[in-house]
């Protein structure tokens, strides 16, 4: 009966890995897959993470299983870096939340649960916006529609258009947004915008969706919170999805999580209840040991003191690489200006470069990203950085 389907292309992002991998060029560079690479193209497992996972081993005395909402420990940890520890939504308890199986998983199961709420309901998405968004939200069912966010053309945000668009969003939508880092973008609003962001969500009703999927590779942990924050203490109900693949490293682990905040504590204890089910629906409970292991590092002073310099190294690196490519185009004698990608957060940067310039990088350089011109800034090295440049000047020209 499978027959009947149609086989589907790669993966507009991990399609790409697999394309990389089969290239034979010694020169090729993988600026595809967000994941975070030191200077020698490895992805290393953090010291927190390692001496968290010495700790587990000599903790762990059963693999019983755990409970559909997780880690007790993990989940209040994660709200705290996340709401901030003196976060009044907390104190009130009005928060229902799950360890959820990475990013991908918790925006799935708040996309499930806000179908069970209204399977009418409409998801307003960046554009751009991350391409997994589409499948995670829509083949719950939600109705995705999008709203303007990003101006190629000038590599900048249309905030005006944006906020046109958003003041015309009914009362009981969803408007997803990110939280930091935006994913493809790199583009992100001022502390400002947000401000008048917040106040118009608060006038119109609208739902805030936040992903956080990059906490601490923009400004700094605490700094990219700002938004999220601001519209937890300031409007009535918001839903939250995080991820701790980039921050803690722990990608393959699939440690996220899922957070519904209510308007009080009993309508918290009723969320509590259904994003629980929703979970036993599809996966029963998360992974327990990613989990596990932020729950440790978190816990502890010194180990969380160890994790936050290397999420201060990584993002330090990252600005650094900006720069570095920029220098780069720049003595290349390109006619574009790059000066943006300086501006941009986190670990992507959009070039704003057309989709056939980025095939001929592919092509003819072995130069591998998402054709939207997305590139993973952390696959930058000083190896190769003079390379690259060389090969998006030769693009420009072509
Ligand atoms: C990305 O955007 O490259 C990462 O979040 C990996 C993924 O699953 O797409």
């Amino acid at each position: 009966m499978f027959e009947t389907l149609p086989a589907l292309s790669p993966d507009p992002i991990l399609g790409l890995s697999a394309a990389f991998k089969l290239d034979n060029n010694p020169k090729k560079i993988d600026l595809g897959v967000g994941v975070y690479k030191d200077e020698h193209g490895n992805t290393p497992i953090l010291k927190a993470v390692s001496q968290a996972q010495a700790v587990l081993q000599e903790r762990e005395s059963s693999k019983v299983y755990i409970t559909p909402q997780g880690h007790q420990g993990y989940i209040d940890g994660m709200l705290n870096l996340l709401l901030g520890e003196g976060s009044s939504v907390l104190k009130d308890k009005r928060v229902a939340a799950v360890q959820a199986p990475g990013g991908c998983g918790a925006l799935r199961i708040l996309a499930e649960l806000l179908v069970r709420v209204n399977k009418d309901t409409v998801v307003w998405v960046s554009d751009p916006t991350w391409a997994n968004h589409m499948p995670l939200l829509g083949d719950a069912g939600l109705t995705l529609k999008t709203y303007p966010y990003f101006d190629k053309d000038s590599a900048s945000i249309k905030f005006d258009e944006m906020m046109d668009c958003l003041k015309g969003v009914k009362k009981g939508d969803v408007v997803l947004l990110h939280g930091c880092c935006h994913n493809p973008t790199g583009a992100d609003l001022t502390n400002e915008q947000w401000d008048a962001l917040a106040a118009l969500a608060v006038k119109n009703g609208f739902l805030p969706f936040v992903d956080v999927a990059y906490q601490g590779f923009g400004d700094g942990l605490e700094e990219d919170a700002y938004g999220l924050r601001l519209l937890a203490e300031s409007v009535d109900e918001l839903v939250v999805a995080a991820s701790c693949s980039k921050n803690f490293g722990l990608y393959r682990e699939r440690v996220g999580l899922a957070a519904i905040l209510t308007k009080d504590e009993k309508t918290a204890s009723i969320a509590q209840s259904q994003i629980q089910s929703v979970a036993r629906g599809i996966y029963s409970m998360p992974p327990s040991y990613g989990g596990a292991l932020v729950d440790i590092i978190l816990a502890d002073e010194a180990l969380r003191n160890v994790w936050q310099t290397e999420v201060a190294e990584m993002r330090d690196r990252m600005i650094t690489l900006r720069k570095l490519l920029v220098d780069n185009l720049v003595n290349q004698g390109v006619d574009k200006d790059f000066s943006f990608v300086n501006q941009q957060k986190g670990m992507f940067s959009f070039l704003c470069i057309a989709p056939e310039q980025v095939q001929h990088l592919r092509q003819e350089h072995s130069v591998y990203f998402v054709d939207s011109s997305r590139v993973n800034i952390a696959g930058i090295s000083l190896a190769n950085v003079e390379v690259l440049a060389k090969a998006i000047a030769d693009t420009l020209k072509a």
